[in-house]
This record gives structure tokens, C-alpha cells and sequence, in this order.
């Protein structure tokens, strides 16, 4: 395959995308780009900034001032705002409910559209987010919706979570919060791309995800 590819992945939150995705990208060698962490980086400078994340026209103005890059380090993707690595302080269950506000703000997710195509621009990415193939990239080559199970979901979270310290059923809420959150928006919801490929991951390991998908990429 000498063609440099855009692969798609959306799903809802903890349904393995970014694993994947991350994996996928190793393998093909291409580059990986997670798009929640720069809704992420958002919701820090916001609530760094003591502002009240209901402010949308704050929020905006924040969000337009900040620098949000990210940048491969040592194989793993890493966040910067305005120059500081992020990368640990935007995976905190503070930030898990606090990104839900911003990630439904219209003019937030302009500011991000922009960003995302101009890294996508030149092929060989792998992109996961909720609305990459929906909004972001509606010609990518390959677009994949993966869905698992809530309690598949919740199992890989709590196994995930460094020192957070929450229970099973905690993260099950969660989850279920932010797949209503993201769904029901007004603004780019998550939904399952007309032409996306529905991978259902409840079953099945990290490998046999990517070789699935390394398969479809194989048919284009
Ligand atoms: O994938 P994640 O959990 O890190 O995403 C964080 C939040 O950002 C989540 O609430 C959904 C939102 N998001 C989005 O709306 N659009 C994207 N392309 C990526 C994430």
C-alpha cells in the first residue's frame, strides 16, 4: 500500500478507541491524533482560569487565546497548553465531567474543527474522536465505529485508572452520563457515520481490533 491513508475512528467514550488507535498507528506508521484531549485541554485552562465553565462567551475567549499542540514523545502521544506538558493533569474525573460542557460548545468545536483538518491534512493519520467521520473528516478513506458493551466499557475504565479511586459503578454512570452527554448535543453528536464500518469490540483483544481493522484497510 503506497497510499498514505486518513483512517476514522469514533465510538463512544471507553469503548477502546484511543488503544486502538494508538496501536494501528504504530503498526501502519502513521501518525495518531486524539481529539478528546484537545477538548480536554479546554476544559483545564477553563477551569484553571476560575472561570465558570457555563460561560460560553468566556470559555470561547479562552479557548481562542490558548495553544493546544500535541506531539508524539517517545511513541506515546503527548497535550501541550501554551507550552505545558498536560498530559496527566486532563485525565482526571474532574476533567472527565467538565469536558462534556465544553466538547457542546458550537464555537469550542470551530476553533477545533480548524485544528484537526489542518493536522489531518496530509494523510497517514488516525484519528479517533466522537465526530471524525461525521464532521472531521467526511472523506477519509476508512471509517470505523467501534461499540462495546456498558459493562465492558466500565470494566476496561476501572482497570485503566491510576489512582482515582472509583468504583465499578461510579465509572458506569459516568459513562453512561457521557454517552448521553455526547449524543444527545446539539452540536456534531456522536453518531455512527453512514459509511463507517461498525467494529463491536466487547469480545474481542486490542489485536484482534487492530488486525480487523489493518483487514479493512487491505479491501480499499
Ligand atoms: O475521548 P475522550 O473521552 O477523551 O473525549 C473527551 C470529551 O470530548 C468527551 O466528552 C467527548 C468529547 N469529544 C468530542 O465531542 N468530539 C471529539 N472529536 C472528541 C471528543
Amino acid at each position: 500500500m503506497t497510499k498514505k491513508l486518513t483512517i476514522a475512528l469514533d465510538g463512544p467514550a471507553a469503548s477502546g478507541k484511543s488503544t486502538t488507535a494508538k496501536l494501528l498507528a504504530k503498526k501502519l506508521d502513521y501518525i495518531y491524533i486524539d481529539t478528546g484531549a484537545m477538548y480536554r485541554a479546554v476544559a483545564l485552562v477553563v477551569l484553571e482560569s476560575g472561570m465558570d465553565l457555563t460561560d460560553s462567551a468566556q470559555s470561547v475567549k479562552i479557548a481562542e487565546q490558548s495553544e493546544i499542540t500535541l506531539k508524539l514523545i517517545e511513541g506515546n502521544q503527548h497535550t501541550f497548553l501554551n507550552g505545558e506538558d498536560v498530559s496527566d493533569k486532563i485525565r482526571t474525573p474532574q476533567i472527565d465531567v467538565a469536558v462534556s460542557q465544553i466538547a457542546s460548545n458550537a464555537h469550542i468545536r470551530k476553533i477545533m474543527v480548524k485544528l484537526q483538518q489542518a493536522m489531518a491534512s496530509e494523510g497517514g493519520v488516525v484519528m479517533d474522536g466522537r465526530d471524525i467521520g461525521t464532521v472531521i473528516l467526511p472523506d477519509a478513506d476508512l471509517k470505523v465505529f467501534m461499540q462495546a458493551s456498558i459493562e465492558a466499557r466500565a470494566k476496561r475504565r476501572l482497570k485503566d485508572q491510576a489512582n482515582h479511586n472509583l468504583t465499578l459503578e461510579e465509572i458506569r454512570k459516568d459513562i453512561e452520563r457521557r454517552d448521553h452527554a455526547d449524543m444527545s448535543r446539539k452540536e456534531s453528536p456522536l453518531k455512527q457515520a453512514a459509511d463507517a464500518l461498525l467494529l463491536d469490540n466487547s469480545n474481542m483483544t486490542i489485536d484482534q481490533q487492530v488486525e480487523k481493522i489493518i483487514g479493512w484497510t487491505k479491501q480499499l
